[in-house]
Parts: structure tokens; sequence; C-alpha cells
């Protein structure tokens, strides 16, 4: 609630005519709901602790590497119950069925935060929980028609550097905690192409998570700017280091002050 408030807050405070499409979305498909809100989030809205405006984005993101022609596969990291996954391979199937998707979790829950998470008193309350089984992502996949997926189980730190994913073009880390988010960075963001989009769902949520986001990329040297999606998750695009800078997408709001 607290959230919401801030939000709105924020929305009130910045409106302007180019925010309506934005603001229309926040009204979460009520006013002119399109393809996504009618035919799309329907399918995985009981499977997800996402809200609306983050699997849009997501959405959002494969329509846009797509459409710049941006090589390679989706990969989600933190599955759960496999809600965002089939989002992502919803949008895939929709704008290149070619694309394969790989889907990291333990599937046995969130393992214990570590002395990594400043907030690790809140955090260590949730081991074990926002559980999914291989067999219940692997229903729901099927069911929304999806084929072209690899779930792979076991913790972060062992599976990806296992697993040979290729080229990244869309990559969501949705896995809360500091170990896990900078187990995914360290071993998959040298995988994202150039112009790849990079969405990272707990950062305004988790300090542990923004502590390995703002560690990476600072002992990186990447000036790399976050875009709002909502209170707690943010996307960038990865530019090449030559750039300088790993900017946002122009339509996804406003950057995060970091
Ligand atoms: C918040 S949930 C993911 C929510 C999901 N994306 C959705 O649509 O509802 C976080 C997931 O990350 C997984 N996770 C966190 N750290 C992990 C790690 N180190 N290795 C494997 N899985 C991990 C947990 O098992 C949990 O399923």
């Amino acid at each position: 609630m607290r959230c919401k408030a801030r939000d709105m807050r924020r929305l009130v405070h910045h409106v302007t005519w180019r925010d309506i499409p934005r603001l229309t979305l926040r009204l979460k498909g009520r006013v002119w709901p399109g393809h996504f809100a009618t035919h799309v989030y329907p399918l995985v809205r009981h499977d997800t602790m996402l809200p609306y405006e983050t699997l849009y984005s997501l959405w959002n993101a494969v329509r846009s590497v797509v459409a710049r022609d941006i090589p390679g596969c989706a990969v989600e990291c933190g599955v759960a119950k496999g809600g965002s996954g089939a989002l992502i391979g919803r949008a895939l199937l929709e704008f290149d069925g070619n694309r394969r998707m790989f889907c990291f979790d333990t599937f046995e829950g969130l393992p214990p935060p570590t002395s990594g998470d400043p907030d690790y008193e809140r955090a260590v309350d949730w081991t074990g929980k926002c559980g999914g089984t291989v067999e219940e992502v692997d229903a729901l996949f099927r069911r929304v028609g999806l084929t072209n997926y690899h779930l792979i189980k076991g913790k972060f730190q062992e599976t990806l550097s296992a697993t040979n994913t290729d080229l990244i073009s869309v990559l969501h880390l949705d896995g809360d905690w500091y170990d896990s988010t900078k187990s995914c960075l360290d071993n998959l963001w040298d995988r994202v192409a150039e112009g790849g989009i990079v969405q990272i769902d707990d950062y305004g949520a988790w300090q542990g998570c923004q502590r390995a986001v703002d560690e990476f990329f600072g002992t990186r040297h990447i000036d790399v700017r976050l875009y709002y999606v909502n209170p707690t998750a943010r996307r960038l695009i990865k530019y090449a280091p030559a750039s300088g800078l790993s900017r946002g997408l122009i339509d996804s709001g406003r950057a995060s002050p970091r």
C-alpha cells in the first residue's frame, strides 16, 4: 500500500500528455484494453507474483529485441510457479517462434538469504517460500502453448555456469537475494547481446538485490542507467562498453535515482 501511494504521488507530480499511455497501463488494462490485457495477461495472472506493469514491460522487452533484430534467447532466473516465464514464452511465440527460453530455479522455493543481504532479518522469513515445482511449471508452459524451453533445476550458483545458453537477448532476474542476483550477473551479463534488455525485479524491493546490482556495475565501471518499471522493478538496455553507457529504453519510463 505504501508503494502504491508513492507511485501515485510520482504520477501526479509529473503527468504530461506523453504519460497518458503509461497511465492507462497503470489502470491495469481497464481503459482501452489491448491484446496484452485481454488475451495474454489472463493466461498467466494466477501463476505469478508479479504485477501487470512488470509483466507488460517484459512483453515489450521481447517485442523490442525482436523488432531491433537483437539476437539471442530469453533467460529467466527465478521462476516460482512460472507465470512470468510463461509470459516471456508467449511473447517469444508471438514475436519470434524460433527463440529458445531457459528458466532457472531451485524449484524448491527460495534459498536462505546471506550476510550479503542488509535486510536479512526480514528476508530470512521467506526461506523456502515462493516455491513451484518443475512439473507445475512444465504443465503451465504447455497449457499456454510453449514448446521451445528448458527448465533447469538447482541453485543459480551451480546451474548458470554449467548451462550453455549462447547469446541472451532478454534477461529477467527475479531471484530476490544478494548472492542470487550477484551470481546471475557474474555468470550471464557477458552473454547478454549488445542491445539486449535486462529486467531486474527486486531492485526496489530487497536491499541485497540492489546491492548486488550496484556493486556489479560499479566494479565493472559500467555507467548503467536503470529505468523505472514500477516501485520494485527496473530495466536497462545493454550497450557496448565503448559507448560508455548502458541506457534504458526510451519508452520505459523515468530513470531511477542511483
Ligand atoms: C519471487 S520468486 C519468482 C517469481 C516469478 N518470477 C513469478 O512470476 O511469480 C523467486 C524465485 O527465485 C528462486 N531463487 C532465488 N534464489 C535462487 C538461487 N540462488 N538459485 C535458484 N533459484 C533461486 C526461488 O526458488 C523462487 O522461485
